[in-house]
């Protein structure tokens, strides 16, 4: 069939609400201590080869703050981001029921300088994505923008427009 007389496609569009907030000082005081706590935990990084430190903090249900920070290694690819250490180290570790996630922060910094924008990677999002699923309820997300600003998400999913979910695995055997 000739191009010119096919269908026209139907152009859509994504809109992405989030807040944009000048300075931290902006937050609310949970989200404050969340965002305290990633930029705290970049001092345990372990970033020998990129020297970009990263956090990655989760505000739990019960109050408490579970901390995560990038893990790199000689072989490159077997290291990981901040946000995949801290969801399944929490995942993975906890003793009886995970408790639920409210909200998450990012920090990034150079080993030697200010803390800068971090934004998570792709694989990041698809695991932050899969753990907001498992837990049914949304998880609020901080991340540091650019020029010192604060992006302010209500649930990780927006984060990941057309994404991979378990829905799209064939049925089980
Ligand atoms: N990194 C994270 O920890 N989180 C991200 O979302 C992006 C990148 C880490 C991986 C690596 O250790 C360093 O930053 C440079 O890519």
């Amino acid at each position: 069939m000739a191009a010119d007389s096919a269908a026209p496609a139907t152009r859509r569009y994504l809109s992405l609400p989030y807040d944009e907030l000048a300075t931290p000082d902006q937050l609310r005081p949970a989200e404050r201590q969340v965002w305290d706590a990633a930029r705290a935990a970049t001092a345990h990084s372990y970033a020998p080869y990129s020297h970009f430190h990263v956090g990655a903090a989760l505000l739990l249900a019960d109050g408490t703050v579970f901390q995560g920070t990038n893990q790199e290694n000689a072989a490159y690819p077997s290291g990981l981001c901040a946000e995949r250490t801290a969801l399944f180290g929490l995942a993975g570790s906890h003793l009886g029921a995970v408790p639920r996630i409210v909200g998450m922060a990012v920090a990034g910094r150079p080993a030697q300088g200010e803390f800068t924008a971090a934004l998570p990677c792709g694989a990041c999002r698809q695991v932050m994505l899969e753990s907001e699923m498992r837990q049914q309820q949304p998880i609020w997300l901080l991340l540091p923008g650019p020029a010192g600003t604060v992006l302010r998400f209500g649930r990780l999913a927006d984060l990941l427009p057309f994404h991979f979910s378990p829905s799209d695995l064939p049925p089980r055997l």
